[in-house]
């Protein structure tokens, strides 16, 4: 067969690793014959879901012989009076992710840049590279938060999009609203900011922690996108959400799949998003486990990096990480390894139910 039928159009494609899930719970099962296994590896919420979204999509799925709303009235209608914004300044998507996605698609040509931390979440650059523009990637400071002085002097003619993830994935970092604003009023204006949200619910009310939707509301010209996958609980079924300029909101509709969300996460998103209750509960629960985790981890002697989200960055005071997730997995309890990120002397670990976050702590500490 000729090779040329597999040339990509841009060859910054040939460069990119594929992505990396976190392991399937079946796969580890089965590879390793055990019956229990512990996943701390994707950052999803180990409560499940609000029993309002269960029931939604049960109604739901009786109807999956019809296309969904292609406009999602419904979802967009919540979502915006929940921000107190127009329904034109949303957007709905297949996972925050596919946002994010089709913001680079729609900006990004040859030889265009985006500019974000290094490590961060890793779509920024798989997104980047598969649009054929090169993404300028900043380092983290030493206590792994966000440089941001570093990252206005990396600005160039050519950049398009600066992505923050607030907080950061995978360090649980974040930048605070004082520094947030100085640095959306020193950018040019070619440069879009995209605020990643993902694990807003996590954050919302720590110190200084600021609402990426507020500063919209106040006028910046940003993009805020935030998720069902993290605090509602429904990462299977892939929905996010964008808060936007009513002028992109139009262009990325020209170029979206016209049913980009699915019937059945419409139905779930819109019962989750008035659960209240339950949202209370997962940030309730992440913030207590992971404080005792963290003090568990310390008396140990393993510093962890402070999160505001519903992970925690491990350091392994010297100890390869790859050797610990192998560990660990032999023992059921799937984690992330953080090599391919740059971190080889750390792991990434969700904060679980308590019974899973002592069942972690038990098989690291018999590693140890
Ligand atoms: C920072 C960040 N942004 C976005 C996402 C993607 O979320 P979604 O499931 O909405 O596509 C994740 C998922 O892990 C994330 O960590």
């Amino acid at each position: 067969m000729p090779q040329k039928i597999f040339k990509p159009a841009h060859s910054s494609v040939e460069d990119l690793v594929p992505y990396q899930t976190g392991k399937p719970i079946e796969e580890v099962a089965r590879e390793k014959g055990l019956s229990k296994i512990v996943k701390l590896a994707s950052n999803e919420n180990p409560l499940g879901m609000s029993d309002r979204a269960l029931e939604a999509m049960r109604r739901a799925a009786a109807d999956v012989n019809r296309y969904p709303d292609g406009g999602t009235y419904v979802l967009k209608k919540l979502v915006a009076d929940r921000h107190g914004v127009p329904d034109g300044n949303i957007v709905l998507g297949n996972g925050s992710n596919e946002i994010l996605e089709l913001l680079t698609q729609l900006l990004l040509g040859n030889g265009d840049e985006t500019l974000y931390a290094w490590p961060a979440f890793i779509v920024y650059r798989l997104a980047t590279l598969a649009h054929g523009s090169r993404g300028v990637e900043v380092p983290l400071d030493k206590e792994l938060r966000h440089d941001l002085g570093a990252m206005r002097d990396a600005i160039t003619s050519r950049t398009r999009i600066v992505f923050i993830a607030n907080p950061n994935n995978p360090t649980g970092t974040y930048v605070n609203g004082t520094q947030l604003e100085d640095f959306i009023a020193a950018l040019p204006p070619h440069v879009l900011l995209v605020l990643d949200e993902a694990y807003f619910e996590y954050a919302a009310g720590l110190d200084g922690f600021p609402d990426g939707v507020e500063l919209f509301k106040e006028g910046r010209p940003i993009v805020v996108t935030r998720t069902f996958s993290k605090a509602f609980g429904l990462a299977g079924l892939r929905v996010g959400y964008a808060v936007m300029p009513e002028p992109l909101v139009q262009l990325i509709n020209r170029i979206r799949q016209p049913f980009n969300v699915n019937s059945v996460a419409q139905a779930a998103a819109a019962a989750a998003l008035e659960d209240e209750e339950f949202i209370q509960r997962a940030v309730q629960l992440n913030r207590a486990e992971m404080d005792r985790l963290s003090r568990a981890l310390e008396d140990i002697g393993l510093m962890t990096t402070p999160s505001a989200a519903n992970f925690l960055l491990i350091h392994l005071a010297g100890r390869d990480g790859g050797e610990v997730y192998n560990g660990l997995l032999d023992r059921g309890v799937i984690v992330r390894p953080m090599a391919g990120y740059g971190l080889p002397q750390t792991i990434r670990v969700t904060i679980g139910l308590p019974e899973e976050n002592d069942i972690f702590f038990k098989a690291l500490m018999e590693i140890l």
